[in-house]
């Protein structure tokens, strides 16, 4: 393994802690709440900000509050939030509205918050905006974690419950060892990530796992960064853990690790003990997009929209050479040109000069801005080589929450449509041409095009096995089909019976597999995949409006966040965050919560320090 003065260092970084082990968080709260602290001596700097995604908003906004110039510039020109982006009426998409129920909204981006993240929490509250619970599991009528979603592999349909109290039959279908068939997938993941946990945490006695205290806990990561940082989750599993390919299988499809299985296994291990039932998830009501729309409403008259920073000089008097012609010792000490990409007007190019700036570019993206002169060795690595993973996913309108029916429900509505079609449903008798798209009589008409239903019917699932009705609300269910992880929204729109389901949310490989189809064929064969495991009926309620973002594809994000390969902790990530001369570096990718609003945050307030003491 890496040199362990390198896993302490990154172990640091991950855990948030300055090389005498002492949390940076609570100061990162105070300055978040009160301001950056007051300066001993020099004026005010002008600093350019490129970005305004979260990280990049919170920068500007401290920067401001403590009196100096800045100016953000901003490549989209209809939006703020990056990777942050709700699809609502009136929002990027000005004139149209994304779905038929003009007061439906869903998630591009990020849509959970998890309540141990610190400064997004405070944030929150500090911008005074509204957070309710996130369903990570479904929850019954009375709010209760009920575990009624489905696990959907191999041509088997069972409910997470009862997936959980008996897996022989789904595990069987995998054809795992005997010794495994009566575990279920999340039991065995845990039992394997379980030793790698007791280097820095303990089993209290409510069966809970506490931390160390600091700085044991700093040494005990550095020790399983040391041990299995150069490791990817598939090497973990099979060479460490000793498990065989078809138990590797059977955790990868229904725990969401099979399509990073070659990335890093100290991403995928933080990752998946995240993303758990054990996380209290928050969202924001009226959708993610209101955090960035109060953080922009703060520094709106710094923000430069439709301006893309393709060039940057900066003035290292450490460093010479290359194209310089506008930076000097006197100042300016940092110029970047910017480009329009002139919607509707034409193509323009401006350019701004600064005492410092603050980068929030994902290094994906800055692969394309030409920076002058040379960086630093290491960061030009960092750039050439740090990894990001893709995400897409697939949204779909329904006029009425079926996934909240119960039997009776049903009976009623689908018996609006024609007498006899529920029980025609029942018994796999009803026409599969297309024709019930969209039949229902809550569906508003106009939203479902000529193409879309022959698509359809040429697309449409062949299972026609009914299961029983979900009956949740909120949570998800996991399918080994090309949609894989499905969502339900967690409370429904105030006047609307309606939903939008997030009918695939899907990273890697799996999300690669929607990239290669054109945006406009994702919606047939996400609602194909969501009938293979929810039946056919669900059909009639379709508004033929769905939302599709690929981060991949997104020409702002340039991927879905830096997750990262084997040894890319030890190796890159030390260089990421340290300035170069005049020119700071934030971002989620600076932070180790990589795809995680708390990452940027962390990031944001590391370098309106750094500029501001500098
Ligand atoms: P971004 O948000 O990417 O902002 C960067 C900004 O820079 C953008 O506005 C971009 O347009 C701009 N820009 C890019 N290039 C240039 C240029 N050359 N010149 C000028 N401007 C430029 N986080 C959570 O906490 N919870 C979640 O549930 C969650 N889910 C997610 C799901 C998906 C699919 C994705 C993609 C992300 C998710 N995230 C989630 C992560 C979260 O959205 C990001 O961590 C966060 O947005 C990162 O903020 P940032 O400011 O670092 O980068
Ligand atoms: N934060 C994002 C979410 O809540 C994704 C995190 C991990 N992404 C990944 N490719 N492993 O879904």
């Amino acid at each position: 393994g890496p040199d362990f003065d390198r896993c302490l260092a990154a172990a640091r970084a991950l855990l948030v802690v300055d090389s005498g082990d002492r949390p940076l968080v609570p100061g990162y709260q105070r300055v978040l709440k009160d301001g950056l602290p007051r300066r001993r001596a020099g004026g005010p700097k002008s600093v350019l900000v490129v970005g305004a995604g979260p990280a990049g908003l919170v920068t500007a906004w401290l920067l401001k509050r403590a009196g100096h110039r800045v100016t953000v510039l901003e490549a989209n020109g209809n939006r703020a939030g990056g990777r942050i982006k709700t699809f609502r009426r009136g929002g990027h998409e000005k004139a149209a509205q994304p779905f038929a129920d003009p007061r439906q909204y869903a998630e591009a981006g990020a849509m959970r918050l998890p309540g141990s993240h610190p400064l997004v929490m405070d944030l929150i509250g500090q911008l005074g905006l509204k957070k309710r619970p996130f369903y990570y599991v479904d929850v019954d009528a009375d709010g209760r974690p009920a575990s009624h979603t489905w696990i959907h592999v191999n041509g088997i349909r069972v409910r997470r419950a009862d997936y959980a109290r008996a897996p022989r039959r789904v595990n069987r279908s995998f054809g795992v060892p005997r010794a495994h068939w009566d575990t279920p997938a999340a039991a065995i993941l845990r039992s394997v990530l379980d030793p790698v946990r007791d280097e820095f945490s303990t089993v209290g006695p409510d069966g809970k796992r506490v931390d160390k205290p600091l700085p044991e806990r700093v040494r005990g990561w550095a020790r399983v960064i040391q041990r299995f940082g150069d490791w990817s989750m598939f090497r973990f599993l099979t060479e460490h853990a000793g498990l065989d390919e078809r138990t590797v299988d059977l955790i990868g499809t229904v725990e969401n690790l099979t399509s990073r299985l070659p990335l890093s296994f100290v991403h995928s291990f933080i990752g998946s003990s995240l993303i758990s039932p054990d996380t209290a998830f928050w969202e924001l009501e009226g959708g993610t997009a209101v955090l960035p729309d109060a953080l922009l409403a703060k520094v709106r008259d710094t923000v430069r929209f439709d301006r893309r920073v393709t060039r940057i000089e900066y003035y290292d008097p450490g460093r010479a050479g290359g194209d310089t012609a506008h930076v000097h010792a006197k100042g300016p000490h940092v110029w970047v040109d910017t480009v329009s990409e002139g919607r509707g007007g034409p193509v323009v190019r401006e350019q701004f000069t600064a005492d410092a700036a603050v980068v929030t570019v994902p290094f994906s993206g800055l692969r394309h801005v030409q920076i002058s002169p040379l960086m630093s060795y290491t960061k030009r690595r960092a750039i050439t080589e740090l990894h990001y993973d893709c995400a897409t996913k697939v949204l779909l309108e329904f006029s009425r929450r079926w996934w909240e029916f119960d039997e009776a429900d049903w009976k009623r509505e689908l018996n609006r449509i024609d007498p006899g079609l529920y029980d025609a449903y029942r018994t796999g008798r009803t026409p599969g041409d297309g024709r019930l798209l969209g039949a229902h009589p809550s569906v508003p008409r106009g939203h479902i095009t000529p193409g879309q239903r022959v698509h359809y019917a040429a697309n449409r699932a062949v299972a026609r096995d009914q299961p029983e009705a979900a009956h949740v609300i909120g949570g998800g269910s996991v399918s080994d089909n090309a949609n894989r992880f499905m969502y339900h929204p967690s409370h429904p729109v105030p006047g609307s019976a309606g939903g939008v389901v997030l009918a695939s949310y899907s990273w890697a490989d799996d999300a690669l597999r929607w990239d290669s189809l054109d945006e406009d064929a994702r919606y047939p064969h996400a609602l194909c995949g969501l009938q293979e495991v929810y039946g056919q009926r669900i059909e009639v309620f379709y508004t033929g409006a769905g939302r599709t973002q690929s981060w991949l594809r997104d020409p702002y994000a340039y991927g879905e966040a830096s997750v990262l390969l084997p040894g890319q902790h030890t190796e890159l990530l030390p260089s990421i965050p340290v300035p170069e001369g005049p020119l700071h570096f934030a971002g989620d990718h600076t932070s180790v919560k990589p795809a995680w609003i708390e990452g940027a945050l962390e990031s944001a307030v590391r370098a309106a320090l750094e500029v501001h003491t500098a």
